[in-house]
C-alpha cells in the first residue's frame, strides 16, 4: 500500500499529494499513485521540495515521458536544457527567464501539433504577495456548458497560429521570433473538445491566446464563440489560485487544464520558477455527448 495521502485543492479539481520526497527515487507504486492522481485531478501539488536539485526535478519529470526543449532556447537553464526558466529577474542586463508572457489563461505548447502532456513547475523564489498561478479545469468547463454549445464545439477544429499571436502580444516584450522559431510553429488545428487519453474524460481544448479561428468559420464569428466559451471556463468560482511557497511543485495536466500567472510587483520582487514540460500526443476528438 502506498503511504501517500491527498487532500482536495478545489471542489472541481486538483489535489495536494502528501508524503513524497523527490530527492529520493520514487517507487513504482508511489509513482503509479501520483500519475493516476495527476490525470484524474488535473493539478497536483507537492510541497516541501526546496532541497531537491535540477537533476531530481528532471528525473521525476521523465517518469511521465520524454521532455520538451522549449522553442525559446534563450530561457533554458544552462547545463539542463530540459528546464525552462520562468522569471522576472534581470542579470547582466538580460532576463534570465521567460517573463511577462503567461498572464492569460493557456495550456502549455497547445500551438504545437503534439501539445504538451503536462508541466511540472517548481518554485525557487516568489513574492510574498501576488504571483500566484491560477488554474481552471477544462473538463469541468466542458461539463458546465449548455448542451447545444457542447454539441456544437465537439464537431469543431480550432486553428492555432503562434506567430500571429506572438506578433500581436509578445514581440514588443521579448523581441521578434527568429526564422527558425517560426519554422517550428506552423499554423495547425486541434479538435475543440478532446478525450483524455488516460481517463477518457472530455475536456475543452481551446485558447484565446493562440486560436485565431475555427475551421470553416471567419475570424470575427470564431472570436465571438471563443469569448463565449472562455467566459464560462474562466468564471471566478471555477478557478484555483495557488499561492506559492519556495519548494512547492505543481504538476498540471495540459490536456485538461489551463493556467495563468496572477499580477505581482515585478519591479521590486523576485519570482524564479523552473518548469519541465512533458511531451504529449496529438489530441483526439471526444465523442459527441
Ligand atoms: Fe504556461
Amino acid at each position: 500500500m502506498s503511504q501517500l495521502s491527498t487532500r482536495p485543492l478545489h471542489p472541481n479539481f486538483g489535489l495536494e499529494i502528501m508524503g513524497l520526497d523527490l530527492s529520493q527515487p520514487v517507487s513504482d507504486q508511489d509513482f503509479a499513485f501520483v500519475r493516476r492522481a495527476f490525470a484524474e485531478a488535473g493539478v497536483a501539488l507537492i510541497r516541501g521540495q526546496e532541497h531537491i536539485a535540477p537533476d531530481d526535478h528532471i528525473a521525476f519529470s521523465r517518469r511521465f515521458g520524454p521532455l520538451e526543449e522549449h522553442v525559446l532556447t534563450q530561457f533554458l537553464l544552462p547545463g539542463h536544457p530540459e528546464i525552462f526558466v520562468v522569471s522576472n529577474i534581470v542579470e547582466n542586463g538580460r532576463h534570465i527567464g521567460a517573463h511577462g508572457g503567461a498572464t492569460q489563461y493557456h495550456s502549455d505548447l497547445a500551438y504545437l501539433s503534439e501539445p504538451s502532456l503536462g508541466s511540472i513547475f517548481r518554485c525557487i523564489e516568489c513574492p510574498d504577495e501576488g504571483g500566484e498561478t491560477a488554474f481552471v479545469s477544462m473538463a469541468a468547463a466542458y461539463d458546465a456548458l449548455p448542451d447545444a454549445l457542447r454539441r456544437r464545439l465537439t464537431g469543431l477544429d480550432a486553428v492555432y497560429d503562434y506567430a500571429w499571436s506572438y506578433d500581436r502580444r509578445m514581440a514588443k516584450i521579448r523581441g521578434p521570433l527568429t526564422a527558425e522559431q517560426k519554422a517550428k510553429t506552423p499554423v495547425i488545428a486541434h479538435p475543440a473538445v478532446r478525450a483524455h487519453p488516460e481517463t477518457g474524460r472530455a475536456a475543452l481544448f481551446l485558447s484565446d491566446v493562440w486560436v485565431r479561428c475555427f475551421e470553416g468559420m471567419d475570424e470575427a464569428e470564431s472570436q465571438a464563440l471563443l469569448a463565449e466559451v472562455m467566459a464560462i471556463a474562466k468564471a471566478p468560482e471555477a478557478e484555483y489560485r495557488h499561492q506559492w511557497r519556495p519548494g512547492d511543485i505543481v504538476l498540471w495536466d495540459n490536456r485538461s487544464t489551463m493556467h495563468r500567472v496572477c499580477p505581482y510587483d515585478a519591479e521590486n520582487t523576485r519570482r524564479l520558477m523552473h518548469r519541465t514540460t512533458i511531451t504529449g500526443d496529438r489530441p483526439v476528438r471526444a465523442k459527441a455527448a
